[in-house]
């Protein structure tokens, strides 16, 4: 125990310090018997008493995938079917509609119906809501809406939140009208004015149907932007005025001094309560090109180097949000608001590889064969972001490693590629549920 500089001959400062560490012990413990809402992902055992549904991230995370069918339709034969076989009416957002359902390539029809055919089975001891869009929508319009922020893989998250929420919300911009779109514009989620849902809900004063976002996608590739990642490395590594951290590979990144902004925007233009991130696959040493080193081609090629920066930036941004959190919680506090805002990371995902051979999800993980895009090193950029959060300077931003679902889905990709997932095979839709749950049952009733 090296926590204090003790004279071992001193009997008297070992006793007065026993006593003082056993104070602190009672302290704790009637502070952390005291304060119920006041967890992280850390100590979720303390809510199987909770009398409403509970499920920690981890249970939900540890089940299997499990042969239901939505519809008793046998064979595809228009893209279209794949609505049915997910047992979805419809999806809002219009960009590229049949990618993001994986049913654009005609010679890969066969994988359905099988590939819309599971559900996630989480582990027993987890009680889930089930997942329902008509409540998704009313907790985002009374508890606040979601911005979620990351790269391509969370753009076809959006789309799928827009098929849960389908008919009940219209979504911007509309790619068929506006064709040219850039990535870093912003794709949104509004309550649809027919919806029937409209008469059931409380909005919030300001709340405008017309103009304030459920649902709000930003790319962000990195999480910082780029001078704030070369400025990071400079100041950390002090390189020579030659290096260049980044190559010219394109990305798409937006400081939390930009997003955070627009995540605490007020009504009507904004009401968000949920920010959720993820982050992970643009971290590459063709990106970040300073850090390749052709020497290491059976090591990944100078990744440790990326990772170990990572890690570095991980931590600049989660005190930077945590700050954005804090100064705008002293300022609702003083026009006496309560709030609860906070910010979930969602688990990045490696890809599967020769995915398009595999036509059946798996009952445990598969190591990769050939380690196709160094996507073996995700699981070390998850596990040291999970790391970073779990440190008590970030009580409003909660890691989920709720990967397993997806990471069992070899069979559940986009038709070009084997590292976007298709919507409607269940994968995504977790994501959205269980982060629902997450938030408005885990997270219930936490005030700070
Ligand atoms: C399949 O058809 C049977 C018999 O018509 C019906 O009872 C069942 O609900 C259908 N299943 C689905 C998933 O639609
Ligand atoms: C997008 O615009 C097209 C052409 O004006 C229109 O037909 C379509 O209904 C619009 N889509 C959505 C989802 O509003
Ligand atoms: C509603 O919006 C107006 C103008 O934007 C603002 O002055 C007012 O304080 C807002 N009221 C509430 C309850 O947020
Ligand atoms: C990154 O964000 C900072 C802070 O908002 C800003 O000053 C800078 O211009 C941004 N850099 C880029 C490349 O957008
Ligand atoms: C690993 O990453 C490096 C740098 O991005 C790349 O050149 C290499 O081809 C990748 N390895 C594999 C097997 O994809």
């Amino acid at each position: 125990m090296g926590f204090l500089p003790i004279n071992p001959r001193s009997l008297t400062v070992r006793l007065i310090s026993l006593g003082a560490i056993l104070l602190c012990m009672l302290a704790l413990f009637a502070y952390s018997s005291q304060s119920s809402y006041t967890f992280r992902f850390r100590d979720f055992s303390t809510f199987s008493q909770r009398r409403r549904s509970s499920c920690p991230p981890n249970a939900w995370d540890s089940g299997q995938w499990v042969y239901k069918p939505h519809t008793n339709l046998t064979s595809m034969t228009k893209k279209e079917d794949a609505l049915e076989f997910a047992g979805l009416d419809g999806c809002a957002s219009d960009r590229e509609f049949f990618w993001h359902l994986a049913s654009d390539v005609k010679e890969q029809w066969g994988r359905w119906p099988k590939v819309a055919s599971y559900v996630w089975k989480p582990a027993d001891n987890c009680d889930v809501r089930p997942l329902d869009g008509s409540a998704m929508i009313k907790d985002m319009v009374e508890q606040g809406g979601w911005l979620l922020l990351g790269d391509s893989i969370t753009e076809g998250h959006f789309f799928s939140i827009s098929c849960i929420l389908y008919p009940h919300v219209r979504a911007t911009p509309n790619y068929t009208e506006n064709p040219y779109f850039d990535r870093a514009w912003p794709q949104n989620l509004y309550l649809n004015p027919s919806s029937p849902l409209i008469s059931t809900l409380s909005l919030p004063p300001n709340f405008s149907i017309e103009h304030t976002p459920l649902v709000t996608f930003r790319r962000v590739d990195l999480l910082l932007n780029k001078t704030e990642l070369v400025d990071l490395h400079k100041e950390l590594y002090n390189p020579p005025d030659t290096f260049e951290l980044f190559s010219d590979e394109r990305f798409w990144s937006l400081s939390p001094k930009e997003y955070m902004p627009i995540f605490l925007t007020p009504l009507p233009e904004a009401n968000y309560g949920t920010l959720i991130a993820s982050t992970g696959g643009h971290w590459t040493t063709t990106l970040l090109n300073g850090y390749r080193d052709d020497s290491k081609k059976n090591s990944g090629y100078g990744i440790e180097g990326v990772l170990e920066f990572f890690n570095h930036a991980m931590k600049k941004w989660a005190t930077d949000v945590q700050e954005a959190l804090d100064a705008h919680q002293s300022n609702r506090n003083n026009a006496g608001h309560k709030t609860s805002r906070r910010v979930v990371v969602r688990a990045y995902l490696p890809g599967h590889e020769d995915c398009h051979n595999i036509l059946e999800p798996w009952t445990h993980w598969h190591k990769p064969k050939w380690d196709w895009y160094n996507w073996s090193w995700i699981k070390d950029f998850n596990k040291n972001f999970q790391r970073v959060l779990s440190a008590p300077a970030y009580p409003d931003i909660f890691y989920l490693p709720i990967d397993t679902p997806a990471l069992l889905r070899p069979d559940a990709h986009a038709s070009g590629d084997c590292l976007h997932i298709m919507t409607g095979a269940g994968v995504m839709e977790g994501w959205s549920h269980y982060i629902w749950h997450f938030v408005s049952r885990e997270l219930a009733g936490r005030i700070r």
